[in-house]
């Protein structure tokens, strides 16, 4: 770590304890600003710490939605995210007028939002879920019911295959990291690392194929499709000590980090989500100092979306 980077970590620890704060970071953070969370996980994991905590102000070391989510899940706290800009490429892909023009054409199906959407969205939706507990989500939906899945086209796809629902519409949206993340890329790594496993997230534009092939046995492939924490279970729990990993690049930070003797190798060094990027060790510090910037979802919007973050929370 630089030497500024070391005086604005401590700066963090002492502002962090003055304030009563609690410092979430997603598991595709900078090192460095891992290295100073209180906690560090997947969407379903911080939004359960979010709910938990006994701290005044958390601040948000992810994305906006995020951010949200937990603002939603503690209106008595102050929710704080270091840099506004930080959104996703994929909750951008549908907005509320979007969904409900879709809903009139489907207008008795369960509307199942995966956690990366605006509060807009949420607020519209039945049901919502993680890559954790998607499968589990589907399931819990009466096999007549219709549902509209949105916005991830290639988690949606995994999910119809997996549960085998056929009255599943699926909205076309994608993630422009995980999207670039190509069946090619899984082929070549497989060719120079045959005797590792590969960890999948199922936003992947490489899930159906690899799927496919690990169900017709075509390729050989040792292939788990997880999400961010899942993997970080996966690696600790697996006797295998070389892991090819398809998602963010910023996990593997945590993933050595807490398996020193294992072996990750990215499949792409170019997946990188340039909205997790934005927050730095830097801007944590001017969060706490300046109390910003504060995120706030209206009272009627948070009031329908709790409900689908609940039921997102209660199935896991
Ligand atoms: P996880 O829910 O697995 O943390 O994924 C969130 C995300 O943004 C993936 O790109
Ligand atoms: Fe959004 Fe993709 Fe970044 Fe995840 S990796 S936050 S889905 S843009």
């Amino acid at each position: 770590m630089k030497l500024a980077q070391v005086g604005y970590a401590e700066q963090i620890q002492s502002l962090k304890k003055e304030m009563n704060a609690i410092i979430l970071a997603h598991n595709y953070q900078l090192p460095e600003v891992q290295d100073a969370a209180d906690f560090i996980g997947d969407s379903l994991a911080l939004s359960r710490q979010a709910a938990e905590t006994n701290a005044d102000i958390i601040v948000f070391c992810g994305v906006h939605f995020m951010a949200e989510t937990a603002s939603i899940l503690c209106p008595d706290k102050k929710v704080l995210i270091p840099d506004l800009q930080a959104g996703c490429s994929l909750a951008s892909t549908i907005n509320a007028v979007e969904l409900v023009s879709w809903k009139k054409e489907h207008p008795d199906a369960v509307i199942v939002s995966y956690v990366n959407t605006t509060a807009e969205v949420k607020a519209l939706s039945d049901y919502c879920c993680t890559s954790s507990n998607a499968v589990k989500v589907v399931e819990s939906i009466p096999k007549e019911r219709e549902i509209l899945f949105l916005p991830d086209f290639f988690l949606g796809s995994y999910v119809a295959k997996v549960t085998g629902r056929s009255k599943m519409f699926i909205w076309p949206g994608e993630c422009h990291v995980h999207a670039g993340i190509k069946a090619e890329d899984i082929n070549d790594k497989m060719q120079r690392f045959a005797s590792a496993e590969f960890l999948i997230h199922p936003e992947c534009g490489c899930t159906s194929s690899t799927l496919y092939h690990t169900s017709t046995g075509e390729i050989d492939v040792n292939a788990h499709i997880l999400s961010t924490d899942g993997m970080m279970r996966h690696v600790r729990e697996s006797n295998a000590n070389q892991f090819v990993v398809a998602t963010e690049t910023g996990i593997l930070h945590r993933m050595k980090r807490e398996n020193p003797d294992k072996a990750f190798i990215p499949v792409k060094e170019e997946a990188v989500c340039k909205y997790m990027k934005m927050i730095t060790l830097e801007k944590v510090v001017n969060s706490l100092m300046k109390k910003r910037y504060e995120v706030k979802v209206q009272d009627h919007v948070a009031e329908k979306a709790r409900k689908s973050i609940l039921r997102m929370m209660a199935v896991s």
